[in-house]
């Protein structure tokens, strides 16, 4: 099928992402793309990212064949106060336009120390855990058993700074239980829902920087003790927000990912997006964007070498709604996901593409 300007044109009007008269009709969805190598590709999203009348729902559905909800699935957001009635309505419009658009979803994140109902914060017992939290993670992970294919169960348990042995975090959940919270809150949801794979989610696992290996020993630590005792836990989840600022190693990433696989255990990139901003220089927003595809390449190049990676979520798709603009005047506009303010592809977008176009196929165990 030869393209001239008209049929180009024509091609795109159907095309349920192009976001320009010059799309490429051959353009293919980033999740189409990762199906090919049997991943998945998928992205943050809100109710509003993906009602009908969202603005972008062309684009969040021709990119994406998984969706996040990136806060209201939160207990805080579920549960502003403690002791409450959950509101599931932003959760429950969410399913159900996944189901009609054919997404698969994860779901983010059963507990979590930031994000609490109000008052949370202030348990500290294991009858707490056993009045609050137990029943929050077995109503949640239920109510979406046969909607959510993957959770991130438990989020960020580890943190070196908190000078624990174990080099996890002092969060209210570790108050209540120790650290055999991790443990409880994966069985508790593999109880409510039996399908679903079960994912201990962090971030800051994939630089060479000392205060990075401190985390890599503390979630190997975590995993191991997990794994050794029988802990529905399938896989692990790397945020993977990226900063342009700090020193990548490809030995000391693969080498990790290895310890991962060694586990045997499966990996996601869960949110991913770079930090290129505040070391921005005087570079132009092309050099910018270029930089921030090259960093997101190198670590997607060494991640997608691992058959235990199943797939890649940004942590949102356009830079106009990323999380990290809200993080300091230095970062009003960074440029991080694969879709810039107007909604037009970036390199980074173009990156992930060539990654996925160009790996070897997985083969899910
Ligand atoms: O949209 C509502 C607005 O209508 C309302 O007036 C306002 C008042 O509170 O809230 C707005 O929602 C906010 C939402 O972000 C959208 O901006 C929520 O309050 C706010 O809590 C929410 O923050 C999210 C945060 O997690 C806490 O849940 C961010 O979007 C989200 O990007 C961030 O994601 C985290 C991951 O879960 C874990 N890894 C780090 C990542 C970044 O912090």
């Amino acid at each position: 099928m030869s393209f001239n300007r008209r049929s180009l044109l024509a091609a795109c009007a159907g095309l349920p992402f192009a976001t320009s008269a010059f799309a490429s009709a051959r353009q293919v969805g980033l999740g189409e793309l990762a199906a090919r190598s049997g991943r998945y590709f998928g992205s943050a999203v809100t109710r509003d990212d993906v009602s009908d009348a969202g603005p972008h729902i062309r684009l969040f559905d021709g990119e994406c064949s998984v969706w996040v909800p990136s806060w209201q699935m939160k207990w805080g957001a579920l549960v502003p106060t403690l002791g409450e009635t959950p509101d599931y309505r932003n959760c429950d419009t969410i399913v159900a336009s996944a189901a009609k658009r054919d997404k698969r979803l994860r779901g983010h994140a059963l507990i979590w120390h930031e994000h609490l109902p109000a008052g949370a914060e202030r348990l500290s017992t294991a009858a707490d855990w056993r009045r609050f939290v137990a029943p929050h993670i077995t109503a949640v992970a239920g109510r979406y058993r046969d909607a959510i294919f993957e959770w991130d169960v438990v989020n960020e348990a580890i943190e070196p700074y908190d000078d624990g042995a174990d080099l996890m975090r002092r969060s209210p959940f570790y108050a209540m239980l120790g650290p055999d919270y991790v443990a409880e809150a994966f069985r508790l949801a593999a109880e409510a829902a039996p399908s679903a794979r079960l994912y201990l989610n962090d971030d800051h696992l994939y630089y060479a920087e000392d205060w990075q290996e401190r985390r890599r020993t503390g979630m190997l630590r975590l995993l191991d003790r997990l794994v050794k005792a029988k802990v529905p836990i399938h896989g692990l989840g790397m945020q993977c927000h990226l900063d342009t600022r700090l020193r990548f190693d490809e030995r000391i990433f693969r080498r990790f990912l290895g310890q991962i696989e060694d586990l045997g255990l499966t990996l996601s990139i869960t949110e991913l997006d770079v930090t290129e901003a505040p070391n921005a220089g005087d570079r132009s927003m092309a050099q910018r964007r270029l930089r921030a595809a090259a960093e997101a390449g190198k670590v997607l190049s060494v991640a997608l070498d691992s058959p235990a990676l199943a797939g890649v979520v940004t942590w949102g798709l356009s830079d106009d709604d990323s999380w990290l603009r809200n993080r300091g005047a230095d970062m009003a506009d960074n440029q991080g996901l694969p879709y810039d303010d107007a909604y037009r592809p970036t390199p980074l977008r173009d990156a992930l593409a060539s990654r996925f176009a160009s790996t070897r196929t997985r083969h899910p165990t």
